[in-house]
C-alpha cells in the first residue's frame, strides 16, 4: 500500500518559503503561553484580523511593458537610507523566542540593512543591542511611565548609544485585554528581564505586567507631552499608534517627524480600522510635511507595494520577526526579511515599478461604484 509523504514544517528539507510558513513552524515550536503571548489581539481580535483582510480587499492596477530588467527598493526614512522599505516594528520580549532575542534581531537588520525599531520591552539593554550590532540602524520604542525619571534615563541612553530617533506609543494609555494572556497568567519568564527597567522596578511582588508594575503607565499623557518629549532630545520625534486624519494634523502642529499608522497589531482598541484603511485619509491630511509609515498586517510584498501606493514611506513587520526569531534567532530573522523584500521587488516588476518614485495611487484599482 502507498502511503503518500506529506509535507511537514517539521521536516529540515522543506523550506519555509512565505511568512505563514514560519507562523506555523513558530506555532508548533513555541510554548503555548509564549505563542499566545504573541499572536493574541484584543478581546475579540476583529482589528487583528482585519488588519490582515483588509489587504485582500484592494487590488492593484498593474502595467506592463516597462523594462523592469533592472529594479532598486532603496529608499531613505528620516533621511538614511535602507535598503528596501521594510523596517522591524517594536515588539517585546524577544528573548522567549530566542536565547539571545533582540541581540539577534539587531544583527539581522544589520545585515539586510534596514531600521530596528528596539522596544522599551526588550529583555536585553539598549546597550547590548547596540554593542551586537555596531554598525546597525536603530530606532528607540518609548512608554512613558508616571516615573518621568524612566523616560529620561532611556533617552539619555539611546542617544548614548547611537539610535536615531524616539518612536513615542500613544495608543497604549492602558494595556488591551488580551484574552489568552489572562487565561494563560501571563508572566515574563523568571530567568528574563525587561532589562530597560534595570535599577527602577526591582521589586515587582507579583504584581506585574508584562514586567512592570501593574498600572505604572502614565495614562494622563497628551499632546502637551509632545514638548516635554522635545525638551528632553533633539532626534526625531515620530508617533506610533496615529489612526485618523485629524490626529495626524495635531502631530504635524506638534512639531513631530514621523507618525506610524498603527493600532498595535490589533492589541489595544479592538473595532478600530485595519491601518492600511486608515493609511489614506492620514497621507491626503500630511499632505507630505512629514514622513508617515504604517504597521499591522503585512505578509506579502504585494502588501508592502499596496502600502507604499497609498502614500506609506516604509512599512514595518511585528509578528513574522519573532516567528523568524523562534525559527532560527538571526539567520531566521534574516530569512523573513529576504523573503519579504524578494516578494516586494517581483510585486513592483509585475506591476512596471522599477524603482520607489515609481510606486503611486495610481497602481490601486479603485472600483468604479
Ligand atoms: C504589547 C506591549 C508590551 O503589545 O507593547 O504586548
Amino acid at each position: 500500500m502507498f502511503k503518500i509523504k506529506r509535507p511537514s514544517l517539521c521536516d529540515p528539507e522543506m523550506p519555509l518559503v512565505c511568512l505563514s510558513d514560519f507562523e506555523m513552524y513558530a506555532k508548533e515550536h513555541l510554548p503555548k503561553s509564549t505563542w499566545d503571548y504573541y499572536a493574541d489581539g484584543a478581546d475579540e481580535c476583529c482589528t487583528r484580523d482585519d488588519n490582515l483582510m483588509a489587504y485582500k480587499r484592494i487590488r492593484l492596477h498593474p502595467r506592463m511593458l516597462r523594462d523592469v530588467s533592472v529594479t532598486d527598493m532603496r529608499t531613505t526614512i528620516q533621511g538614511t537610507e535602507i535598503s528596501f522599505p521594510i523596517g522591524i516594528a517594536p515588539t517585546a520580549f524577544h528573548c522567549m523566542a530566542w536565547h539571545d532575542g533582540e541581540m539577534s534581531t539587531a544583527r539581522a537588520a544589520e545585515a539586510m540593512k534596514t531600521c530596528y525599531i528596539a522596544s522599551t520591552y526588550a529583555t536585553c539593554s539598549v546597550e547590548e543591542i547596540s554593542t551586537a550590532a555596531p554598525d546597525g540602524f536603530r530606532w528607540f520604542q518609548l512608554y512613558v511611565y508616571q516615573n518621568r525619571k524612566l523616560s529620561e534615563h532611556l533617552i539619555h541612553q539611546v542617544e548614548a548609544h547611537g539610535y536615531k530617533a524616539i518612536v513615542l506609543t500613544v495608543d497604549l494609555p492602558y494595556t488591551g485585554k488580551r484574552r489568552n494572556d489572562i487565561r494563560n497568567n501571563f508572566k515574563l519568564p523568571p530567568h528574563l528581564k525587561v532589562k530597560n527597567f534595570n535599577g527602577f522596578f526591582e521589586e515587582l511582588n507579583g504584581n506585574e505586567e508584562y514586567g512592570a508594575p501593574a498600572n505604572s503607565l502614565d495614562s494622563s499623557i497628551s499632546w502637551k507631552d509632545i514638548y516635554w518629549l522635545r525638551s528632553l532630545t533633539q532626534l526625531p520625534i515620530i508617533l506610533k499608534g496615529i489612526l485618523t486624519k485629524e490626529d495626524a494634523e495635531l502631530a504635524v502642529e506638534h512639531g513631530v517627524q514621523g507618525i506610524i499608522v498603527s493600532n498595535h497589531g490589533g492589541r489595544q482598541l479592538d473595532g478600530g480600522p485595519a491601518t492600511i484603511d486608515a493609511l489614506p485619509e492620514i497621507v491626503e491630511t500630511v499632505q507630505g510635511r512629514i514622513e508617515v509609515y504604517l504597521d499591522g498586517g503585512i505578509r506579502t510584498g504585494s502588501d508592502v507595494l499596496k502600502a507604499l501606493a497609498l502614500g506609506a514611506k516604509c512599512v514595518f513587520i511585528g509578528r513574522p520577526v519573532v516567528w523568524g526569531l523562534a525559527y532560527k534567532g538571526e539567520e531566521g530573522v534574516k530569512e523573513i526579511l529576504q523573503i519579504l523584500s524578494d516578494e516586494f521587488r517581483l510585486s513592483m516588476a509585475l506591476s512596471g515599478c522599477r524603482n520607489i518614485s515609481e510606486i503611486n495611487r495610481s497602481l490601486i484599482q479603485f472600483s468604479k461604484l
